[in-house]
């Protein structure tokens, strides 16, 4: 069973997210339970305010130190956490064996930002890891956040059906995925590649590998570098 607990100004924005398809069901089935914190019950003032304008000067409020650190040492009162994720644009790239290492872990905490950012302390002092979706600027971190937590959650063991469907996801051996093609075996003139019905596994997977590889090489030659 994993556990993550996400720290947001913007719960509601994530509850449709984590209420359908797989992550719904990995939460039914058992493997998966995620929690909700709204930073403004941390606030330390009525108008349940946590952010301040930054020193130095500039536009943009920062988010406060006090209420984040609440939050943090709340749930780290209550168990011990493999990561402390704050979801920034500067962060490290997401890539699929990031996703692989979470997938193996016990308890996450998930930090969403938002305004011009939070307080660097935070980072000093309880951030584990710093994760980028992408090299482009989100309003908050929590639509980030989502897409790490579909990314890992599909790969814990048994959230799938069908356990080797995440082996053959693109990325998992480096490359892109073949194509894939159903029923029917001609449309629109467009023929079905005549080797995915010989019946021939070892065809089939040569084919696959081949398909792979050229895909990769035109699409996404960076992933072939190395
Ligand atoms: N918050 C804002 N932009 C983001 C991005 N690209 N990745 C992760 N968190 C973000």
């Amino acid at each position: 069973m994993m556990r993550v607990d996400i720290i947001t100004l913007l719960p509601e924005l994530l509850e449709s997210p984590f209420g359908a398809s797989i992550i719904k069901r990995a939460q039914d089935k058992g493997h998966l339970q995620i929690y909700l914190h709204n930073l403004r019950d941390f606030s330390d003032n009525k108008h349940r305010n946590v952010d301040d304008y930054q020193y130095g000067g500039g536009a943009g409020m920062v988010i406060r130190v006090e209420p984040i650190s609440k939050a943090i040492e709340s749930l780290q009162n209550e168990r011990a956490y493999d990561e402390i994720i704050y979801m920034t644009p500067d962060g490290e790239l997401l890539e699929q064996t990031t996703c692989n290492q979470l997938s193996l872990a016990e308890n996450i905490l998930i930090l969403c930002g938002h305004y011009k950012g939070i307080d660097e302390r935070i980072r000093e002092l309880y951030i584990t890891k710093e994760i980028s979706i992408g090299s482009y600027v989100l309003s908050g971190g929590e639509l980030a956040a989502s897409i790490l937590v579909d990314a890992v959650v599909r790969l814990i063991p048994g959230v799938l059906n069908d356990e080797t469907s995440a082996l053959t996801d693109s990325f998992q051996d480096g490359l892109l995925a073949p194509p894939v093609y159903t029923r029917p075996p001609e449309f629109k003139g467009l023929k079905v590649p005549q080797v995915l019905l010989s019946g021939n596994p070892k065809e089939v997977d040569a084919w696959r590998e081949v398909q792979a590889l050229q895909k990769t090489k035109t699409k996404r030659p960076d992933l072939l570098k190395d």
